[in-house]
């Protein structure tokens, strides 16, 4: 079959990596992709948030089936219009990524199908809000509640922290996100995330995984989009994962299709874990990056069949194989990053590191110049290995990174050190 995948990163490269195994993968076009990606695929500008112009290029270059990676086009209807042109797709509709795009919306069904999570109050404005934050007293979290590109979310150790997070997200630092907001109850525990594929009523779950969000080693420095990540992660036992389905996975995805917008693609699931019970700190309607990248690393050629079993509503009957393995992956980032950072450096020792089934370099911010890869992005590799252990797992990616020779780059050293 000849297979589309939306997305330009880490994310991206990896699924595409993946789906590229598997026999029933013919031809594989990403748009737009990047330098990476060009090994796996042929890569294809395109404007990925426009519905009618991702229909019009399928129809052109008879894609059978379209995998949305990024959550800006699912919050943007473009799997609307694919399943209304017909077209197989994966990703879930705009009302159903509600659950990623506004966390007032993930409230609202928490409490209506139960699910444990934070104590909250959503305010339209400023005045309310501080008054409530005063009230309550800190520590307490402040969200933006629409898409902020994971920046919208405050955990303020003091109620003045509180009460100027107020402040910037109605002064509109946050943009359209942040004129409303959620305030909610500071949750202590572990954190770990849940991968599930839903077809608006069945659901497969394809692993767990833990990352990394402060920039610098030892949790140190400002949040980032993640430095690194490993799966499983050994805080979601099988016991806590059945758990976490009942009480909150299905009956959200129950919820959903109740009010007709049933959930079908990946529900990424944010857990706190505490004294053996999971509460939800958020949904997100996509693949987490670079958690995807450790699970397609252990799924392999399976993912394909998993992700078509979703799209074609055949998840009842869907099963992986398992390996006993773990999968680890270490962020290349430009230095500097979160904040400012050069762009257009070159990387070099790429084409020297050997490329398996066990271990792979993921991009996330490149693009070819003639012989050369350049870093575009924050995010720039991700360097990716599979071990039986997750020990194994890390010396194998920590010992690619010593052939990639990027000075303006970074990493942490110190990635799945909470498992080890
Ligand atoms: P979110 O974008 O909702 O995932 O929030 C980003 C991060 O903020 C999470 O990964 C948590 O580390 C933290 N966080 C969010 N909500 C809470 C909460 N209610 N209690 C404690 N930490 C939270
Ligand atoms: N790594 C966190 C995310 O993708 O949102």
């Amino acid at each position: 079959m000849n297979i589309l995948i939306l997305g330009s990163g880490g994310r991206e490269h990896s699924i595409a990596w993946a789906v590229k195994q598997n026999p029933k993968c013919d031809h594989l076009i990403c748009a737009p992709g990047n330098a990476g990606m060009a090994e796996v695929a042929t890569c294809m500008p395109l404007d990925i948030l426009d519905g009618a112009a991702v229909v019009a290029f399928c129809r052109t270059h008879k894609i059978d089936f379209c995998i949305i990676g990024p959550e800006a086009p699912l919050a943007a209807g473009v799997a609307d219009a694919l399943r209304a042109a017909d077209i197989l797709t994966f990703g879930p509709s705009a009302a159903a990524a509600r659950l990623e795009a506004s966390k007032a919306f993930t409230k609202e069904i928490c409490d209506a199908c139960g699910a444990p999570t934070a104590a909250y109050a959503h305010f339209t404005d400023a005045d309310a809000a501080k008054t409530y934050i005063t009230e309550q007293g800190a520590p307490i979290v402040v969200k933006a509640d629409g898409l902020a590109a994971g920046k919208g979310v405050i955990v303020a150790m003091t109620v003045s922290e509180a009460l100027a997070a107020v402040d910037d997200m109605f002064d509109g630092s946050f943009g359209e996100a942040g004129a409303e907001v959620v305030i909610e109850e500071f949750m202590e525990g572990e954190e770990a995330s849940f991968f599930i594929l839903s077809d608006g009523t069945s659901i497969l779950p394809i692993g767990t995984a833990q990352d990394h969000k402060r920039a610098y080693d030892g949790d140190e420095g400002p949040n980032t989009g993640g430095m690194g990540a490993y799966s499983p992660a050994p805080v979601l036992t099988a016991a806590l994962q059945q758990k976490a389905i009942d009480e909150i996975i299905q009956p959200t995805i129950d919820e959903m299709a109740i009010r007709g917008t049933p959930y079908e693609g990946v529900l990424y699931a944010g857990f706190m874990i505490k004294d053996g019970q999971p509460r939800l700190v958020e949904y997100n309607a996509r693949f987490g990056d670079p958690e995807c990248q450790v699970i397609m690393m252990r799924l392999g050629a399976q993912a394909l069949d998993a992700l078509l079993a979703c799209a074609e509503q055949r998840l009842e009957k869907a099963r992986l194989n398992w390996a006993d393995d773990h999968a680890l992956t270490v962020v290349l980032a430009a230095k500097g990053y979160p904040g400012e950072y050069q762009k257009n450096t070159e990387i070099k020792g790429l084409d020297t590191i050997e490329q398996t089934s066990k271990s792979h370099v993921f991009h996330a911010g490149t693009a070819q110049s003639g012989d050369a890869i350049l870093a575009t992005g924050g995010r720039v590799l991700n360097v990716t290995a599979r071990g039986d252990t997750l020990q194994q797992a890390r010396d194998n990616a920590y010992a690619m990174i010593k052939d990639i020779d990027w000075p303006e780059g970074f990493h942490r050293k110190d990635i799945g050190w909470r498992a080890l």
